[in-house]
């Protein structure tokens, strides 16, 4: 099956819910059983319900994966990821260049728990080998990266990883299934913030994460029910609508994110692009080879380098709203800096290139001449 018929066909029969076309929202905590000890393939909600099986089986479908787990958040899928696959005296290598809230639970959340957390610049994946130690269970990716758009070779890192048995998971939110695939490039395990492009149409908080290995399945499963960061059904309900479009949302989002990017190139107030479509890019040519096309976010560092400029900026702009998220078919603007990546310290933001100066576009889906108008008016 095709991924433009996986996104509305996947996961759901028709035939075992009333015909109905849409699965429909199973808003109840528990299911009755008829006698004691009768094995039901629903029983209490926290383990499963039709309508989150059904997003589950559709995710799983768009990321050729075997098994698809959701979570409240991106954040709880995250953490899931983390407690299934490392235990104290563990070590995580994680991408340096990563979003905010994830660098925070490791740094917070896991490293206090016994976890240790490191971080290395992996653009060059002869480099893994020397960052991994003999403690290393798991490799975390974010690619591409927010907020800078940086890229990682996920099949060269994923080919080295797995020589030293170490398992490799992806944060594929940015990429989304329809432009990057992270199993199929060898990745073990492929996590979403489903909040964003998945879900689409900044209504809902959603978390996903896939396999294609039993025995992960099972871990992740055992977490998902044991500590039970899991979404409702109306959430469920509206990532599956979302999904159904995502197809024909990120092309356009691709289309006009292009427009957007080589307007600013040429702009006078911007200092510098980062978009992994221009061909001067810095893996440009990884891009082209990994993924479909090259998504919906584009980040610049204005020439005026001071948070003043950015909110200036950031205020006169009319369609582009200033809020924390991106992936929605409206356009929003985002100052990096003090939202995604506020929980980070100083000192690493500056090591990763993140300023004050600095604004990230999650391009929308409206039309492009309007876009194109109110960014020029605000950076006038
Ligand atoms: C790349 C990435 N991963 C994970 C998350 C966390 O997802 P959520 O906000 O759904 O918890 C975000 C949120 O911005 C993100 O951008």
């Amino acid at each position: 099956m095709k991924f433009a018929t996986k996104t509305i066909h996947s996961g759901y029969d028709h035939h075992q819910h009333n015909r109905a076309l849409m699965p429909p929202v199973y808003q109840t905590s528990a299911f009755a059983h008829d006698h004691v000890g009768e094995a039901l393939e629903f029983g209490y909600a926290r383990t499963g319900t039709p309508t989150r099986a059904a997003l589950e089986a559709c995710f799983a479908a768009l990321e050729n994966a075997t098994h698809g787990f959701a979570f409240g958040s991106g954040m709880a899928a995250i953490d899931a990821v983390l407690r299934a696959t490392l235990q104290p005296g563990d070590e995580v290598l994680a991408v340096a260049d990563l979003y905010g809230g994830a660098y925070r639970l490791l740094t917070k959340v896991m490293a206090p728990a016994g976890i240790t957390v490191r971080f290395a610049d992996l653009t060059d994946p002869a480099s893994l080998t020397a960052a991994l130690t003999p403690a290393t269970r798991l490799l975390w990716l974010e690619s591409p990266t927010n907020p800078l758009l940086n890229l990682v070779d996920i099949a060269a890192l994923a080919a080295s990883a797995h020589r030293h048995g170490v398992k490799v998971a992806v944060d594929n939110t940015f990429a989304t299934p329809y432009l990057q695939n992270p199993l199929d490039l060898g990745a073990d395990i492929v996590m979403h913030s489903a909040t964003k492009y998945l879900g689409g149409h900044s209504d809902v908080l959603l978390g996903l994460v896939a396999v294609k290995d039993a025995e992960l399945a099972k871990s992740i499963k055992f977490i998902q029910n044991a500590t039970g960061g899991v979404p409702g059904p109306q959430d469920c309900f509206l990532a599956l609508r979302g999904i159904k479009t995502l197809h024909l949302r990120m092309e356009r989002h691709c289309d006009n994110a292009e427009r957007v990017a080589a307007f600013l190139a040429t702009h006078p107030a911007i200092e510098k692009v980062f978009y992994p479509g221009l061909a001067d890019h810095p893996q440009h040519e990884l891009a082209r080879r990994q993924m479909r096309r090259f998504g919906g976010v584009v980040t610049v560092y204005l020439k005026d380098d001071s948070r003043a400029a950015a909110s200036r900026v950031a205020e006169r702009l009319q369609y582009f709203l200033l809020a924390e998220s991106l992936g929605g078919v409206e356009s929003l603007v985002n100052h990096s800096y003090t939202m995604s990546h506020g929980g980070m310290p100083p000192e690493q933001k500056a090591a990763l290139g993140i300023r004050e100066g600095q604004l990230r576009f999650s391009v929308g889906i409206e039309d492009i001449d309007d876009l194109l108008a109110d960014l020029a008016q605000a950076l006038a």
